[in-house]
């Protein structure tokens, strides 16, 4: 970026509020954000020669859309490089949960591990059980390849169908319920919006078989954490798996005390190589749009018509 561009770096470790990058943002031209940066309108009035908002990362919920186009700001994602580091930590999480990877990692490094016993910390087989995918995008997509290897049966819930899933995994779309009634692994892929927030909510959990898990790596918020909480605690579910919380960075109290959850701060795209890649295509976004050329992959291409 240095090559073409003054750059301004905001290096605290703590993230930015919309206050502070308000106050921050002041003659830029372009803005190379992170999805925990609020890029709200108010922060976008604060920038009048603000052109284009770079996020590093696919999802952008975090940026006020309909603002920025208003605006004729063009605002940019990282979509494609992510997916299967995404899709390989889904299974990471999955495989945890089910045959309890971290919390037989505490139990031998806080010495209670007394000898193996025919009944101690089992957990549940995967071959052959039903995988429910929300959200068949990308990311979604690749996580059902996954399970191939595990001889699993597909479903998937969708706004349209998707023909490879159905042909080459024998994958069936279906409606919420049969999804959340017949799955034993249930694991989200959804963007953030109005719509999707609080998409699983008590209802939902209660749908659930009481020995399914729940995975999320998509965003918190689609998840109604204080129910899942809830469910959880009276064993409703058998576990959960979370990269993503509700109110990230913090956690709904009493989430951490669970035996059956498996918590990670957010690591689903977080390999030395995707990373690499997603920093590249953010800078190179911004360079092509200030270039004349049209950015590697624009989330509202109308700002771009003449
Ligand atoms: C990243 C993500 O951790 O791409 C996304 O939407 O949530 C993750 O891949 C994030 O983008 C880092 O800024």
């Amino acid at each position: 970026m240095r090559n073409h561009f003054e750059v301004e770096i905001y290096s605290d470790s703590v993230p930015l509020t919309e206050a502070v990058l308000s106050s921050r943002i002041g003659d830029a031209d372009g803005l190379l954000c992170l999805v925990t940066d609020p890029v709200t309108e108010r922060v976008m009035e604060q920038a009048p020669r603000l052109k284009i908002i770079s996020n590093h990362g696919v999802g952008y919920d975090n940026i006020d859309i309909a603002a920025a186009t208003r605006r004729k700001i063009a605002v940019t994602n990282t979509p494609g490089v992510l997916t299967e580091a995404t899709a390989d930590f889904t299974w990471a999480l999955l495989l945890a949960v089910a045959r309890q990877v971290v919390a037989g990692d505490r139990v031998v490094r806080s010495g209670q591990f007394h000898g193996w016993d025919p009944l101690f910390m089992r957990g549940a087989d995967i071959v052959g059980k039903t995988l429910g995918i929300i959200g068949a995008g990308r990311i979604g997509t690749a996580v059902a390849e996954r399970a191939v290897g595990w001889k699993m049966s597909v479903l998937y819930l969708n706004r349209g169908r998707n023909e490879y899933l159905e042909q080459k995994l024998n994958a069936r779309r279906v409606l919420l319920p049969e999804l959340l009634s017949h799955s034993d692994f249930i694991s989200i892929h959804l963007p953030l919006t109005p719509e999707t927030r609080h998409f699983i909510g008590a209802n939902e959990l209660a749908q659930m078989k009481p020995t399914a898990y729940l995975i999320n790596t998509a965003r918190g918020a689609i998840i109604d954490e204080q129910a899942l909480l809830k469910a959880l605690q009276d064993n409703q579910i058998a576990g959960a798996a979370l990269d993503v919380f509700e109110h990230e960075p913090a956690l709904t109290p009493g989430l951490a005390e669970l035996p059956n959850v498996v918590l990670a701060p957010h690591l689903g795209s977080a390999t030395f190589e995707t990373r690499d890649k997603m920093a590249e295509i953010a800078a190179t976004n911004i360079i092509r749009y200030f270039q004349g050329k049209k950015p590697i992959s624009i989330v509202n291409p109308e700002v771009l018509e003449p």
